[in-house]
């Protein structure tokens, strides 16, 4: 992992751990989130914020949620670090007609303004520090239409799930895949370890997190000039409690 983060005020171009071989396994690692089920009133949620016009998406991937987006007519530009991910997205059906910035989504320019933005899949926490998570707020503000909205999906920390002293937790236990997550309380780090068996061979691959508590996340929409109007606890609007493991977030900017 680099330094981003250890100089507060300072930010490093963060780095691409959605490389070979990640890229490779992402559908298949994260196959329930492709799920038609997962998919669809994800769709259906954002397609009702944007216009009918256009949306940027933060983290594009491989295009799990833009292309059908852009199947129902809006114009998906995304933003992603990773080249690898995306030419995965430009090998599928109307892959190729979707706008991508290659950079850091926290600093990135596109150039034009937009309906929607979002950010889904737990990605904010990709960035790893306090600094860079406010700044992506700001840098989504700057590229929204005015009263334009931004939507976040995230996990709601995990912490009152751990035992008093414990710091790891498993979430996937399969044959070829063993995956858990390492936590320091202290900074708000998280890791995620993946042990991923594959033709008789072993892959490691370790990718750090800072998760944040959905108040943090308003207080760096307010910095940013946003406001939250909506939280839900999932794409179809399932009320958020105490007991919801995570957060789907809309903030309209003033
Ligand atoms: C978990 S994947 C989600 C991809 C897609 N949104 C989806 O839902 O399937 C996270 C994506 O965010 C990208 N990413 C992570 N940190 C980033 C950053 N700071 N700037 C731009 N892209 C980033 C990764 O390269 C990866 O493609």
């Amino acid at each position: 992992m680099d330094a981003e983060g250890d100089r507060p005020g300072q930010q490093s171009q963060p780095r691409n751990f959605f490389d070979e071989p990640v890229a490779a396994r992402y559908e298949e690692t994260s196959a329930e989130m492709f799920a038609r089920e997962q998919v669809e009133p994800a769709v259906e949620f954002l397609a009702g914020l944007a216009w009918g016009a256009s949306a940027l998406e933060l983290g594009i991937g491989t295009g799990r949620i833009a292309l059908p987006l852009s199947r129902k007519g809006i114009r998906v530009h995304g933003i992603d670090l990773s080249p690898q991910m995306v030419s995965r997205l430009r090998e599928k059906p109307g892959g190729s007609d979707v706008d991508v910035t290659i950079g850091d989504f926290a600093t990135a320019k596109v150039g034009r303004r937009f309906s929607l933005a979002y950010l889904v899949y737990n990605t904010i926490d990709n960035l790893t520090t306090q600094d860079a998570q406010v700044a992506c707020f700001c840098n989504v503000a700057e590229h929204l239409e005015p009263e334009g909205c931004f939507v976040i999906e995230a996990g709601v920390p995990q912490l009152q799930r751990l035992s008093p002293g414990e710091t790891v937790r498993a979430f996937s236990v399969t044959p070829t895949h063993l995956g858990f997550d390492e936590f320091d309380v202290a900074t708000q780090r998280l890791t995620s370890h993946h042990y991923l068996l594959s033709n008789g061979s072993m892959e490691v691959v370790s990718i750090p997190f800072r998760y944040a508590w959905p108040a943090e996340l308003d207080l760096m929409a307010r910095i940013a000039g946003m406001r939250l109007r909506e939280r839900w606890a999932d794409w179809s609007r399932e009320p958020f409690t105490s007991d919801s493991d995570a957060h789907i977030s809309v903030w309209q900017k003033t």
